[in-house]
């Protein structure tokens, strides 16, 4: 029996049989992940900022603890007070939030049936949602009415409609991250490295959709620039935001070489916008995005229920009007912030994995 281990029957069946069973089964599989672009590649010190905090959960507060699930988005109703957000049980849910955190008060506020992402607010109060799989939806400001405004453009569906801006001018420009993988599957479409991603906009006037921009990576986060000339969009897997000139149909880089993966991107309404990155770019992430077949493998093994994204140490970047880095709020304790908004005095964070808003004083914690 011992000599079986030494002998050229036990090497045929223990190495040279998975072996050429592990070559038949990636060449078999069909997932076919692409290069990324090399300016997707580079990674260097552009984009860190002068002013860090590294411990973002220190002395970060916890809002409607077990009460939301996944709060993705953040919108704040200036008239009102509130915070919208949504849950990934279909519920916007509404959030009175108090100074003593643990006093805040939750509402159930309307059920999509779908799950909500981006949220906005319409001209007239109206509550704008881009909706994972339902498309873009139009609740009515007293919750009692839901209208579908939107879920394809030129005959293609909305896979993972995404996140959404209203303009002074009553249009809405939102994100499709993927025509091609819904968002259950949407770590596919980051694996697989392909621009699935759309920038659309909509027309209440006219009830029109229109594709602004096609071709982009896992289009993600949507914010209006103060001066209504233009807004922010960002593209996950290749780590920048751009700017999209709306007279002009012009784009324009507003910031690469970001130190994590954006999502979702707010203004502050005094100077600043926030890009939440759900994950640093670490040294797994920079491996498989530089390779396709580390990819593959990844997605191959994602089918028998491995895990496949490696998130870690989510922060959110605050940038000025001109995409110069100005703070970053981040923690290796914590992965998946998916939005960042200030207000006040406070830096509110939306997550895909936890149960509450996240929020940090940013007086008493500031970036130094
Ligand atoms: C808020 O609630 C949490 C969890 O129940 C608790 O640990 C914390 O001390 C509370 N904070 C205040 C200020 O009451
Ligand atoms: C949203 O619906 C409300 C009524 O339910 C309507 O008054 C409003 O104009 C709609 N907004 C858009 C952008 O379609």
């Amino acid at each position: 029996m011992a000599l079986f281990f030494f002998s050229p029957r036990f090497l045929f069946f223990s190495t040279i049989i998975p072996f050429l069973v592990s070559i038949a089964l990636y060449r078999l599989d069909t997932f076919d992940p692409a290069p990324l672009p090399a300016d997707a590649l580079v990674y260097s010190t552009n984009s860190t900022p002068p002013l860090l905090n590294d411990q973002l959960l220190t002395g970060a507060e916890f809002i409607g603890v077990a009460l939301l699930n996944s709060p993705e988005d953040i919108a704040y109703h200036r008239d009102s007070g509130l915070i919208y957000t949504g849950c990934v049980d279909g519920w916007v849910k509404r959030v009175k939030v108090l100074d003593s955190a643990n006093d805040s008060v939750v509402e159930d506020w309307v059920n999509t049936g779908g799950r909500p992402l981006g949220i906005a607010f319409g001209l007239h109060g109206e509550v704008i949602v881009a909706d994972a799989y339902k498309g873009l939806l139009n609740i009515s400001n007293d919750g009692k009415k839901t209208e579908l405004l939107t879920d394809e453009a030129e005959g293609v569906r909305f896979k993972i409609t995404d996140a959404v801006a209203v303009g002074d001018n009553g249009v809405m420009y939102f994100t499709d991250g993927s025509y091609k993988y819904n968002l259950h599957q949407f770590a596919f479409d980051i694996l697989e490295g392909k621009p699935h991603g759309r920038l659309l906009s909509f027309d209440p006037t006219t009830r029109t959709t229109r594709v602004l921009l096609r071709d982009l990576y896992f289009a993600n986060g949507v914010s209006m620039s103060p001066d209504q000339t233009h807004f922010v969009f960002c593209e996950t897997p290749v780590r920048r935001c751009s700017k999209y000139y709306i007279n002009e149909e012009r784009v324009e880089l507003f910031i690469q070489d970001l130190p994590g993966y954006p999502d979702n991107i707010r203004y502050d309404g005094d100077g600043h916008y926030w890009i939440a990155m759900p994950s640093a770019a670490t040294t797994l992430w920079k491996v498989s995005m530089q390779y396709p077949f580390v990819r593959k493998l990844t997605g191959m093994a994602a089918k028998y229920g491995f895990e496949p994204m490696f998130m870690e140490n989510a922060g959110v970047l605050q940038v000025d009007l001109y995409g110069k880095p100005i703070a970053l709020y981040h923690d290796h304790k914590i992965s998946h912030i998916t939005s960042g908004v200030k207000i006040g005095k406070y830096l509110y964070c939306g997550t895909l994995l936890h149960s509450h808003i996240i929020r940090l004083d940013l007086l008493k914690y500031p970036a130094r």
